[in-house]
């Protein structure tokens, strides 16, 4: 069993796993338009984190993790819990960055937040994206980390994914902090 993660999956790796691939999936784009009540938010004060979209044109890149051989139930229920914020898991063709790799199934698990979800936000200019984002906290921490996380993360592990989206978001948000920071004139 192989979970194809492109959010937190990439860089909070809480779990076991065999063996890890980079590549992509296609038909997608990344966007912060999930709610987050249960890591980087609270209820009736949610936090903003990834989840998919359709997009025709689209490419996501990520890490593919094959779970452990004989443990692949436990751990899909450790992550399954991971991720109860709304996400649900789907089967989708992975494709690695190398294409001499084993060739994976088509049935390579992601989560996803879709739009008939609880905690879906759905888009919002990315100023108020950026603001939100700043303003968030949860039990896992700040919002602005799981941020900077993953554009760290992507920047130097997935230099293919030219993500606007999120490149601009981490702009907007580290020009809010160093304004926030800033002493203010009379
Ligand atoms: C993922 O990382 O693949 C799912 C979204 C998240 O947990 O950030």
């Amino acid at each position: 069993m192989w979970v194809f993660g492109y959010g937190s999956l990439i860089w909070k790796v809480d779990f076991p796993y065999e063996e890890k691939q980079i590549g992509y999936i296609k038909g997608f784009s990344r966007r912060f338009w999930q709610g987050s009540t249960d890591h980087r938010g609270v209820p009736g004060k949610p936090g903003r984190v990834v989840t998919l979209v359709e997009d025709p044109e689209g490419c996501v890149w990520g890490v593919a993790y094959k779970l452990p051989t004989g443990r692949e139930q436990e751990v899909k229920r450790y992550l399954d819990h991971r991720e109860k914020g709304g996400y649900r898991a789907m089967a989708v063709a992975f494709h690695p960055r190398q294409p001499l790799a084993a060739p994976l199934s088509d049935q390579t698990l992601l989560y996803i937040g879709s739009r008939d979800n609880p905690d879906y936000l759905g888009p919002a200019p990315l100023e108020e994206i950026a603001n939100q984002i700043v303003g968030s906290t949860g039990p896992s921490g700040q919002n602005t980390e799981y941020l900077f996380q993953l554009a760290d993360a992507v920047r130097s592990i997935l230099p293919e994914d030219h993500d606007a989206h999120l490149f601009r978001l981490e702009t907007l948000v580290r020009q809010r902090l160093e304004d926030d920071g800033s002493p203010k004139s009379s």
